[in-house]
Formats: C-alpha cells, sequence, structure tokens
C-alpha cells in the first residue's frame, strides 16, 4: 500500500503525462495525403506518431526498420532489466517472474482493451529508445477477411532467428510458409456490429485476437509465452485499432465513462525502467493523450469485410432498437442445458431448448420492456482434449446442412476460440490465467432478429451447430485431427 501511495506521488509530481513529454501533441483535422502507396512519414505535422499496417512497409520503411533493431536490442538485455525483451514479456505473463511487475495482462475483463492499450504505448516507447528511432511507431498487422491475411514477409523471412530478429521456429509451420489464415477467423464484423462496450469487446476477444493467437501457434498459441513473438506487438497493435474502428461506427458504440474501467491503476516500465502508472482515464484519446493515432495506406479501407448478408433492413429493425437499450443488471436465462458436448473433425449440431416462457421473454425485449440489449449463448465449461488444431464456426438454426454453410450467412453467430483455455490432462506449468473464464458468448440477436422480421423464428428451442475449420486456408480438419479436440459442459441462452 505504501509503496504504491509513493508511486502515486511521484507521477503526480512529475506532472503526470504532461510531464513526461507529451505536451506538443495535439489534435489534428487534416487526413494525411499518400493512400495507396507505402507512407513513409512516421509522425505527422502535429507529432502524432502514425501506426501504419506492416502489409504497405517496402522492406526499408524505417518503422520496419527500427522494429528489427529494437527488438534486437531488447534481446541483448538481461531479464533484470525492466526494458528487456523478457521482462516486457513478463509483465504481460510469465511462468519464471524475476522483476516485481509480472503477471498483469488482463483477459476476460472489464480491461482487455485498456490494459492492452496501455502495454504497447510503454512497449513503442521502449522499443524507440533501443532502436534510438525517436520516430518510430508500431505497425499494425492489418489481416483483413477479404485481403492479405498472411503472417508478414519480415517476420518469416529470413527464417533464421541469428538473422531476423522477428522470426521463430515456434509457430505453426503452415504460417510460417505464409499460408493465408482462415477469413472467419481474422473477421470482426460480428463484433464490430455490437454495440455495447462489453459484448463487442468480449466478441473481439474471441475473434479476431484468440483466433490469431492460437492460428499463429508456437508461443503465440499460448498466454505465458505470447508476449514472446514479436508478431505478438503488431497483433495487438491491430486489434487496438480495431477498437478505434469500433467508436467510429458510431451508433451508440462508447466507451466506458465510470470507475473502475476509468480508475483502477495498472504499472508498467518505461523506457528508463521507471515504474509509471496508468488509468483508463489516460488512455481514452489516442492522439490527445498517446500521441499516435492509425493511418491505411489502402484506398478501401476493408476492416470487417463487406456487411454480412444478414444485415438488412428488416434485421436491422428489429435488432438495432434492441441493441441501442442499456443491458440488464441480471441475465435472465432462457436456457440452461448440461449438454457434455465433445467436437471433433466434423460438423457437429446440440439443440438446445427453451424454457416455457422464452417467447413472453423474447416479446418483451423486442418491445423494451424490462430493458436488455443482447439475447446470446453462453458455452461454458469449456477444455481442450488436446492441443487445438481447429476452431468452430457456430450457426444458429441453420436451414441446410452444415457443407453448405459459410461465415457470411444469417445464421452464424460467431466462431469458438481456445486461446487461454486449459488443456486436459496438461502438467500445470504455473498459474494459467483465465481467459473469460473457460466460456465463451456468442450473441443471437441478428439470428433471431433475421428469422423474427421473417416469421421463421420458433420459441422452443435453439440448434447451434459447429463446424470445424483449419486456422489456415485450405487446411481440412479430418486431416488435421483425429479424435475429439474439444468439450463444452453447459449451453445457456439468455436475455441481457
Ligand atoms: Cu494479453 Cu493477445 O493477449
Amino acid at each position: 500500500m505504501a509503496s504504491i501511495d509513493r508511486r502515486k506521488f511521484l507521477l503526480t509530481a512529475a506532472g503526470g503525462l504532461g510531464g513526461l513529454g507529451l505536451a506538443s501533441c495535439v489534435d489534428t483535422a487534416a487526413p494525411l495525403t499518400g493512400i495507396g502507396a507505402e507512407i513513409l512519414a512516421e509522425v505527422d505535422a502535429n507529432g502524432i506518431h502514425l501506426r501504419q499496417n506492416i502489409y504497405c512497409m517496402k522492406d526499408t520503411h524505417p518503422d520496419l526498420v527500427a522494429y528489427r533493431k529494437g527488438v534486437a536490442v531488447m534481446k541483448t538485455r538481461p531479464a533484470s532489466d525492466p526494458t528487456s525483451w523478457e521482462a516486457q514479456r513478463a509483465i504481460h505473463w510469465t511462468t519464471a517472474p524475476i522483476l516485481p511487475i509480472v503477471n498483469e495482462c488482463q483477459h476476460g475483463t472489464l480491461f482487455f482493451f485498456s490494459w492492452h492499450r496501455m502495454y504497447l504505448y510503454w512497449f513503442e516507447r521502449i522499443v524507440r529508445a533501443a532502436a534510438g528511432a525517436p520516430s518510430f511507431a508500431l505497425p499494425y498487422w492489418g489481416y483483413t477477411p477479404t485481403g492479405q491475411r498472411d503472417l508478414p514477409a519480415p517476420f518469416r523471412i529470413p527464417a533464421d532467428p541469428a538473422l531476423n530478429p522477428l522470426y521463430t521456429a515456434s509457430r505453426n509451420a503452415a504460417v510460417n510458409a505464409g499460408t493465408p489464415l482462415t477469413a472467419s477467423a481474422v473477421d470482426p464484423a460480428a463484433a464490430l456490429a455490437l454495440i455495447p462496450f462489453t459484448n463487442f469487446q468480449s466478441s473481439l476477444e474471441g475473434t479476431p485476437h484468440g483466433q490469431v493467437h492460437v492460428a499463429v501457434g508456437g508461443w503465440m498459441g499460448s498466454v505465458p509465452t505470447a508476449a514472446l513473438d514479436p508478431i505478438f506487438y503488431l497483433h495487438h497493435a491491430q486489434i487496438d485499432r480495431l477498437w478505434e474502428v469500433w467508436l467510429a461506427m458510431g451508433g451508440g458504440r462508447a466507451n466506458p465513462t465510470t470507475p473502475p474501467w476509468t480508475t483502477d491503476i495498472f504499472e508498467f516500465y518505461d523506457e528508463n525502467g521507471n515504474v509509471v502508472q496508468m488509468t483508463g482515464a489516460d488512455i481514452v484519446s489516442t492522439v490527445r493523450q498517446l500521441c499516435y493515432r492509425y493511418i491505411s495506406c489502402s484506398p478501401v479501407a476493408v476492416d470487417a469485410a463487406e456487411p454480412v448478408d444478414a444485415v438488412d433492413a428488416q434485421t436491422a429493425a428489429i435488432a438495432e432498437p434492441i441493441s441501442r437499450r442499456p443491458g440488464r443488471v441480471a441475465a435472465e436465462p432462457l436456457a440452461d442445458a448440461q449438454v457434455g458436448v465433445r467436437l471433433g473433425a466434423l460438423p457437429l449440431s446440440v439443440r438446445v431448448p427453451l424454457s416455457r416462457g422464452a417467447g413472453v421473454a423474447l416479446r418483451d425485449l423486442e418491445a423494451g420492456r424490462g430493458g436488455g440489449n443482447d439475447v446470446f449463448a453462453r458455452l461454458d465449461g469449456l477444455v481442450l482434449l488436446q492441443e487445438p488444431r481447429v476452431f468452430y464456426e457456430v450457426y444458429a438454426n441453420l436451414p441446410h446442412a452444415p457443407e453448405q454453410a459459410t461465415y457470411r450467412s444469417p445464421f452464424y453467430v460467431g466462431s469458438l476460440d481456445f486461446f487461454g483455455v486449459p488443456v486436459q490432462g496438461a502438467g500445470h506449468a504455473g498459474h494459467v490465467p483465465d481467459h473469460a473464464g473457460h466460456g465463451r458468448r456468442l450473441s443471437l440477436l441478428r439470428v433471431y432478429a433475421y428469422l423474427r422480421s421473417r416469421g421463421l423464428w420458433r420459441d422452443g428451442d435453439v440448434t447451434l451447430t459447429f463446424i470445424p475449420r483449419g486456422y489456415t486456408e485450405g487446411a481440412e480438419p479430418t486431416r488435421l485431427l483425429s479424435g475429439d479436440q474439444a468439450y463444452i459442459g453447459r449451453i445457456a441462452v439468455a436475455i441481457q
């Protein structure tokens, strides 16, 4: 307690963030030109650092050159140095702590976005100092479902850790060979459609966040080692950027404005190895408070692909008013089934009976009686029966054979990722953090609205279909996986 108070005092005495040399950082309305080509500027006319898409960078781009150098320098530093590669990884998670600030990462909590934004901010400053490149900005890995989604070439070529500080052999071989990730695993559309902050955050934490972690595999595939892979930080810059994309979509999308989101204090190390503290209130504006923004080199900014087919006027007329209302404090259960389902290499459907009162409750939700902004399925008691080789696209009330399902269909409700899910029987290498309590929440609102608007919704049950997919394109689940991969204990359906 005493040491926290002392650190708080030191930060205040230094004038908060203003005292950390950010005073020159002001907002700008003027967008940079040069769209469609490589942008060489690293900082705009107002001193705002530009985080750019790695796919647009030539090998000689100053940010890429600086990242290579910064990573190499940090890797030579001892783990006891707070600005070392190992110490930065350990802030996220480690099983062998050395310094006091370790195992801080926020997964499945209210602070997933905000904590990772803070973490990247201080990491970026450390890279800047280590590389001797004051204008460096962290590139982002701009994967999109309709565009590029291979592991960026500088991270896999040359495939030699002695020559390339961005390379590691630990990753999945197909990813290191440049095979594109599967489109549905990187598509944030289902998340971006959600208006309540926590619903959006937990959906994006699954897809693309968790999916990309496990798809890259190796160090990235597990929480304690994830931040050892240099692609980790570019992946998280993309997640941070998608948070900005979501805010810019408007329509009621907003960050929390109340404690604890705005007030909980998190600690990091700065580029001099000093302890620094931040709260949610310090990181709301990347431009005004943190001095960076994202810039796209692409003439067509395809973040979430084109809208899912189901986003039509009839569906929106039901779903949108609901999603703009305040959520309920307590979820109202419509179903809670002990399913004990085992997922393997073939599609599987599970029928979940709804309670007698479900119809009335859903009409109330639609009419705004009693509030509530979502109807969702919750998959609980998730356990991996072996290391994940596939993930599952999840559909609700699919009217046709799974073979015909495409994830752009109105019946798609999201994908099931396995980042942070424990593997049954695996040795316990220290405490592994919970990712959303080993459960996953998938919104059923859109499929409900789609079916209701067409008179096709039935109040008696919901059938969820799990369709296995390889993490990389063209990978056949039946070739990747033998036996069962995952177990789901319970499936609940609820209004909140
Ligand atoms: Cu804290 Cu993507 O992990």
